[in-house]
């Protein structure tokens, strides 16, 4: 495959590659369960984001299920232009190349941060919440981020691109810029975690959802998880921002907020703040 360094199909590695600080993908390719996602993984040592390797990729026609995962990303991106602090050997920085139909790529949003708190729970034993419409946080920082990607043409879907970030051991404390609003695994156990456990419990997980669960199934365990309904928020979307109380999510994943005028008003994607009670 072009445009990368290493790329291989799971199970076949390269044991020249394998040191401590970096992935041991065989481990990876042992727990996984999947027929598609995770079985052919597109694995960097440095990029500068998954997405523009899962792009090209995507573009280039390759199957769904293709997995990019790299070390560190010297340029990766988080959701409203915001870049993603991705040091090496520390983290997840994973994309997978989706070819849903529209549903099913309605239904990205939702299943994606799902997954993850799946994952976290069974390969960590940490206990998420998810913040709308796609953070997972833990003790109310935000551990991981999702950026979704699609090409459209007309009412096709021609690709997605899920990108998913995890801070697993990054010593987030050490990073001013993000210290007081990010965390990480190692900082919340107290101890480093094996990336390896993760991310064979996150695709899993992540095609469980995507590929066997049917979208109202998705829909009601991901609105169970997450900790925005019934709050009073802040969202910003589109340069506006809008005050009120998040009384719901739609089907289709959108926020449904009620303004204090009582009026409610559907929004699709956007920023939410949690404001105190009251205010
Ligand atoms: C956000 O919360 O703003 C989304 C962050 C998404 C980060 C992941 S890391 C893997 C993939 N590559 C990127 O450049 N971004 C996503």
């Amino acid at each position: 495959m072009p445009c990368q360094e290493a790329s291989l199909r799971a199970g076949l590695l390269f044991s020249p590659l394998v040191s401590d600080m970096w992935l041991n993908l065989e481990q990876v390719e042992q727990r996984l369960t999947t027929r598609s996602l995770g079985r052919v993984i597109s694995y960097l040592t440095t990029t500068t984001s998954t997405q523009d390797v899962a792009r090209r990729e995507a573009e280039d026609g390759v199957e769904e299920g293709l997995t990019v995962v790299a070390e560190e990303q010297t340029a990766g991106r988080g959701r409203l232009g915001r870049s993603w602090v991705s040091p090496s050997g520390k983290n997840l920085y994973v994309t997978f190349v989706l070819r849903p139909g529209l549903t099913r790529l309605r239904a990205l949003s939702m299943a994606a941060p799902l997954a993850v708190a799946n994952a976290l729970q069974s390969a960590t034993g940490l206990s998420a919440a998810l913040k709308w419409p796609n953070d997972v946080l833990v003790s109310g920082r935000k551990l991981c981020g999702i950026l979704i990607d699609s090409e459209l043409a007309g009412a096709d879907v021609r690709y997605a691109l899920v990108g998913i970030g995890i801070n697993v051991n990054f010593d987030v404390e050490e990073n001013s810029e993000i210290a007081s609003i990010a965390t990480s695994i190692k900082r919340e156990m107290g101890a480093p975690a094996s990336r390896e456990h993760l991310l064979a419990a996150l695709i899993n997980e992540f095609e469980r959802l995507y590929l066997d669960t049917p979208v109202p199934a998705v829909h009601s365990a991901w609105k169970e998880r997450l900790e925005t309904l019934g709050r009073p928020v802040t969202v910003t979307f589109r340069d506006a921002v809008h005050e009120g109380v998040a009384e719901d999510v739609g089907p289709d994943g959108s926020l449904v907020l009620r303004r204090p005028d009582g009026s409610q008003m559907v929004i699709e994607a956007g920023e939410v703040t949690l404001r105190a009670p009251g205010r």
